[in-house]
């Protein structure tokens, strides 16, 4: 553990990138009262945790067998690719999305009041509220679908909506439009689907995330914050870069650390029956994502991906992570489609991870 000025974070990161490697750092969560016996009880959960899911790994493959759900079969095709298309071109023209900008909430504000005109809409209730942070002036957006029989168990869909360059002396352009206009835009695509569908029997929460490429900053206030309140969240989706087919169109990585096995296998299950894709499972390495922050917090969290580690779009973090000739948005669509199942299928179930 050691503590970083914001000069030195951004030096250590650079360099890390240009070794191919993440320096794997983040925040952990602040606060004044915070202390090394806190760090110690952090430690002593992950290992019952960890304690949890071998003995779940342990149990046989077929121990969670789903049944196929009609009204879920019917809803998939209702995502469109060409809608995921317009949502990235727009998120990807702002100048960046940087958590530390000036204005580093321009694009928030205009997402939010999309996201109430869609909400105005809707069959089923809907609100959206903006969340402020502590570590970053930038806030987060979250949707919530309250449930019909048990609302106070909640399923979380998420992305973070922040971007960032890294090339210091370049224009300070980062369009981020597969880092992570992609996932943030697979969410809305399957808000759209979902709010023509029935109202779920647990809520439903889409956030997105702010301040993740300044160290996981958005999602680690909220997931401490739904684990200080006892919050049951029985799932976490997490989707950042889906864009770029580096394995080949509809294979899809799925990351094996800092997730549950119960919610990979659970996964395995919905793309066996809704989806049909080839599931590669690897890992970052560290916790290169939002899903880290929750399974931190001891919730049971996925991170599928756009292609393996070692296959993904390399033009990750600079200017050129624009729209190409390589962005594939049907296999960008399979995000969203999962998405949409896991709501309709875990927001009307009573499962709930071991
Ligand atoms: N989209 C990346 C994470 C990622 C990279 C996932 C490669 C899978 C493969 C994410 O936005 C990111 O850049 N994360 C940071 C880590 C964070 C703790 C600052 C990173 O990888 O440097
Ligand atoms: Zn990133």
């Amino acid at each position: 553990m050691g503590e970083l000025d914001s000069f030195s974070q951004a030096r250590l990161q650079l360099w890390a990138h240009r070794e191919g490697k993440c320096g794997g750092f983040e925040a952990l969560p602040q606060s004044p009262f915070r202390s090394a016996s806190d760090d110690a009880q952090l430690l002593l959960e992950l290992r019952d945790l960890q304690k949890r899911d071998q003995k779940w790994k342990a149990q046989s493959k077929t121990a969670l067998r789903l049944e196929s759900r009609p009204e879920i079969v019917r809803a998939l095709p209702l995502v469109d690719s060409s809608q995921l298309k317009t949502w990235v071109t727009w998120l990807s023209s702002f100048n960046s999305r940087v958590h530390t900008a000036s204005d580093p909430n321009v694009h928030v504000e205009q997402l939010r009041s999309k996201l109430v005109d869609l909400l105005a809409v809707a069959k089923l209730p809907a609100t959206v509220d903006l969340i402020g942070h502590r570590a970053t002036r930038q806030k987060s957006i979250r949707v919530r679908l309250p449930g019909s029989v048990r609302p106070d168990e909640t399923v979380v869909l998420g992305a973070h909506l922040d971007s960032i360059n890294q090339d210091w002396f370049g224009s300070g352009k980062a369009p981020g439009a597969d880092d992570n206009a992609s996932g943030s835009a697979n969410l809305l695509e399957a808000l759209r689907v979902l709010l023509q569908q029935g109202q779920p029997e647990r809520s439903v929460e889409l956030f997105w995330y702010a301040g993740e490429e300044g160290g996981l900053l958005g999602s680690a206030e909220i997931a401490a914050q739904y684990k200080a309140a006892k919050r049951k969240v029985v799932g976490v989706l997490q989707l950042d870069m889906t864009l770029y087919p580096g394995d080949g169109a509809f294979v899809l990585g799925s990351m094996t650390d800092f997730t549950s096995p119960w919610m990979r296998q659970y996964l395995s299950e919905l793309n066996r029956l809704y989806l049909g894709a080839k599931i590669i499972e690897d890992q970052c390495g560290y916790g290169c994502s939002d899903h880290a922050s929750w399974h931190r917090s001891g919730y049971a969290a996925i991170m599928p991906f756009e292609a393996t580690f070692d296959r993904m779009n390399s033009n990750l973090h600079t200017p050129k992570d624009v729209i190409d000739s390589a962005s594939h948005f049907e296999h960008s669509a399979m995000f969203s489609r999962l998405a949409v199942a896991i709501a309709m299928d875990l927001g009307n179930s009573t499962l709930t991870p071991p």
